[in-house]
């Protein structure tokens, strides 16, 4: 595959049907070893851990992975896998996999604290072993929506307690389905990013734990910890496909980049420069990581929520994210609201349909914008004969308007 390039290509030439971008990453190094700095945010270990307490909890099972053949036939390619996550835990979306894990293993750190013992297991607090001390723990964090959710619903679990900050974009339905879990919450003025700042001030002084999905300086262990978690996914699709079909392409959306870089830095360590190519996509308004690769360090953009794909709209990249994406993402494109119109709306069209808001369904937008796109199908080798994997990160969720947006 031809991909090293730096050269921009911008999509929507007259086969294509959406006007998008989309750029080789400048900065790929697909033979770049993965090395301990990498392995200190995923490994293969720490995956194990993970795998096996998630699916220890009450109410796991493995999310469908549908064989979109008719759609794939449609794209002229080899087999269009797709990852439903709209059945995950009944939250809805695959950030449960994240947020909870995040709160957990804050509940045990502080119980091996406390209890000078090592070794606390999941279980044992999933079964009131440490009410007194879990029941004592407040976690936080500031959300457009899912990862909220996701915390909200870990802290009840675990016997904690949460406190959500909403900045104004999030819809009533969303915030609805957060206190569901019993959070407080917490109605913010400003942007997301006054919001977060919010929840910080008062997570120091209320000594509350945040449970952040995006890192930053004073808070790296609970970002790695959710995106392990979020690896949960690939132990479950490498259960589901055959050897034989294993993906050549995936097609990841990007908010912060966590939820990319988990996969991608999962499959970099499985596989080498074997791994499948790995293409990100995010809303053309919100492209940090975009403007990351094109600029060759983290980039933000500001006026993000122009999107229907609330849940992509982030400016900034978390930084731990970026560190495993920088060098090791295939190519990154940013596309227009249609495209993942037209993704929602043809997986509605499949038998039996499958439900996704524009968010979720937005990895098959960017294959959609691709695989019509002579110059740039070309340019990642989609053919005939290439399994794609697309992971649908949300399914629909009843709201204002029909999913929930922000
Ligand atoms: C449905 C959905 N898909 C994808 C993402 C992107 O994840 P990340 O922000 O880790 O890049 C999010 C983030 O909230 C999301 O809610």
């Amino acid at each position: 595959m031809d991909i090293g390039e730096s050269e921009q290509v911008v999509g929507g030439d007259k086969d294509s049907s959406f006007p998008f971008r989309f750029l080789p990453n400048p900065n790929l190094d697909r033979a770049a070893p993965y090395t301990l700095a990498e392995q200190w945010i995923l490994n293969l270990a720490r995956h194990r851990e993970v795998h096996d307490e998630i699916t220890s909890w009450p109410d796991y099972q493995p999310t469908p992975l549908l064989d979109l053949a008719a759609l794939a036939g449609e794209l002229g390619i080899g087999r269009l896998r797709y990852k439903d996550e709209g059945a995950r835990f009944g939250l809805g979306t695959f950030k449960a996999l994240g947020g909870a894990y995040g709160v957990l293993r804050i509940i045990q750190d502080e119980v091996q604290r406390l209890t000078r013992r090592s070794g606390v297991t999941g279980r044992e607090i999933l079964e009131g072993a440490h009410e007194e001390i879990a029941s004592g723990i407040t976690v936080t964090c500031a959300t457009d929506g899912n990862h909220g959710r996701s915390v909200a619903w870990g802290a009840r679990i675990f016997g904690c307690n949460s406190v959500v900050y909403l900045p104004p974009a999030v819809s009533r339905a969303r915030e609805a389905a957060i206190a569901e879990y019993g959070a407080e919450i917490v109605r913010t003025t400003g942007s997301y990013d006054d919001a977060v700042a919010e929840a910080q001030r008062d997570a120091q002084h209320l000594e509350r734990f945040v449970v952040s999905d995006t890192s930053y300086e004073a808070n790296v262990n609970i970002p790695r910890d959710i995106m392990q978690g979020y690896t949960v996914i690939l132990a479950e699709v490498g259960e589901q496909l055959p050897e034989s079909e294993r993906p050549t392409h995936v097609f990841l959306q990007g908010g912060v980049g966590g939820f990319a870089a988990s996969v991608v830095g999962h499959l970099w360590e499985a596989h080498g420069a074997a791994r499948p190519i790995s293409i990100v996509v995010e809303p053309d308004c919100a492209d940090c990581l975009f403007q990351s690769a094109s600029h060759g360090r983290p980039t933000s953009v500001t006026d993000v929520h122009r999107t229907v794909m609330g849940c992509l709209a982030c400016g900034e990249v978390s930084p731990l994210a970026w560190y495993l994406l920088e060098r090791s993402v295939d190519a990154f494109m940013a596309i227009p609201d249609e495209a993942s119109e037209t993704a929602v709306r043809l997986l509605g069209e499949q038998v039996p349909p499958v439900a996704a808001g524009p968010s979720g369904a937005a990895g098959l937008a960017g294959l959609l914008c691709i695989a019509q796109d002579r110059k740039s199908r070309e340019t990642v080798g989609l053919s005939g004969t290439s399994c794609v994997l697309v992971i649908g990160t949300e399914g629909a969720i009843e709201g204002a308007s029909g999913y929930l947006e922000g």
